[in-house]
């Protein structure tokens, strides 16, 4: 008998469920939000919106600390970006927001989610409504090429307190024009739709009172309200603006979808509260 016949049979080792991550670089916005990104894995797929699980290892050895994150990328990059909260007391994000290029974080393996295209039946607009953080996945989305090869037009709502708490504005408004993908269809087909609740600026208050106002069909040269036959709504952010814009939109007679079965309104929460 050989020495290898006598050896146990090797146990496979088990498989990390995430990722370890070099942070590549980070962004600080406001006292209040950040962005960073990692360097995507290769073997790592996702449809634009999704999201995964971001986290960082347990202090003192404990359980890691994990949370959902929107992925602030397209599904072709190689980048993969996020744009994060602080919260001050949070498990997470009290130590995420001091993260510095270098640094690792954990990334989940599994991205999921219905803020996703395939989730929408045919359409003509696409509306992408967020509040805060909740802007995330439509960076993702609007830098995807097929969001304009199905929509005609797509138009970014970010609703937030201040008007430093427009991250990304001058993306919206001038970077992604230059994307060497999208954007010129950007430039064509993307509107990019701020409004601010809590400080003076030309569209302010909250994006549901402006459809319910008719403001924001007015400011955009639209026929008032949403018409089941020509508009897609994506939402994401706080609780309570999902709530009631997706009441608002049933009004209109649009259906909410998921992946299993497409509808006019897909949602999601970009945070409990
Ligand atoms: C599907 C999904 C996607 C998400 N995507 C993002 C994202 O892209 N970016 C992001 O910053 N967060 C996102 N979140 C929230 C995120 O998972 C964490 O809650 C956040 O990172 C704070 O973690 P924490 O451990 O520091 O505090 P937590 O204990 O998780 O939260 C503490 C409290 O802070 C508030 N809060 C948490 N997150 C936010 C937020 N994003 N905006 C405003 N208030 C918040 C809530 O009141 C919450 O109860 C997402 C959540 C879900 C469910
Ligand atoms: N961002 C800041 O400047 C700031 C400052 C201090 C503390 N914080 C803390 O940070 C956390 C997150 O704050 P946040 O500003 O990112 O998130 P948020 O409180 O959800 O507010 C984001 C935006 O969503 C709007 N909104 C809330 N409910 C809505 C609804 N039903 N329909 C439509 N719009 C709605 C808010 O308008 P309204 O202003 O009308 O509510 C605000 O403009 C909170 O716990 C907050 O206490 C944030």
């Amino acid at each position: 008998m050989t020495d290898t016949a006598l050896s146990p049979a090797p146990v496979p080792a088990k498989a990390s469920p995430f990722y370890q991550l070099e942070v590549l670089w980070v962004r600080h916005w406001t006292d209040q939000l950040f962005s960073f990104a990692v360097a995507r894995p290769e073997d790592f797929r996702f449809r634009s919106g999704e999201f995964v699980m971001i986290g960082l290892p347990g202090e003192d050895g404990g359980k890691p600390v994990l949370r959902a994150y929107s992925i602030a990328s397209p599904h072709w990059d190689e980048q993969l970006e996020f744009f994060s909260i602080k919260v001050p007391d949070g498990p997470l994000t009290s130590r995420l927001q001091k993260i510095v290029a270098g640094d690792t974080v954990l990334m989940g393996k599994k991205p999921t989610g219905t803020l996703v295209l395939d989730a929408l039946t045919g359409g003509e607009r696409l509306w992408l409504i967020g509040t805060g953080t909740g802007l995330a996945p439509w960076l993702s989305v609007a830098r995807d090429p097929e969001t304009y090869s199905r929509f005609g037009r797509v138009i970014v709502c970010h609703t937030v307190r201040s008007v430093a708490d427009l991250a990304y504005r001058d993306f919206f408004t001038q970077g992604i024009h230059d994307d060497p993908l999208i954007g010129d269809e950007a430039r064509a087909q993307l509107t990019y739709y701020p409004t601010v609740t809590r400080e003076a600026f030309e569209t302010p208050g909250r994006i549901t009172d402006r459809i319910k106002s008719g403001a924001v069909f007015a400011d955009l040269g639209l026929p008032d309200g949403f018409d089941p036959a020509r508009d897609r709504v994506m939402l994401c952010g706080s609780m309570a603006m999902i709530k009631e814009t997706g009441e608002l939109l049933e009004t209109y007679g649009l259906k909410e979808g998921s992946n299993a079965e497409p509808g006019d309104y897909v949602l999601e929460r970009a945070f409990v509260g």
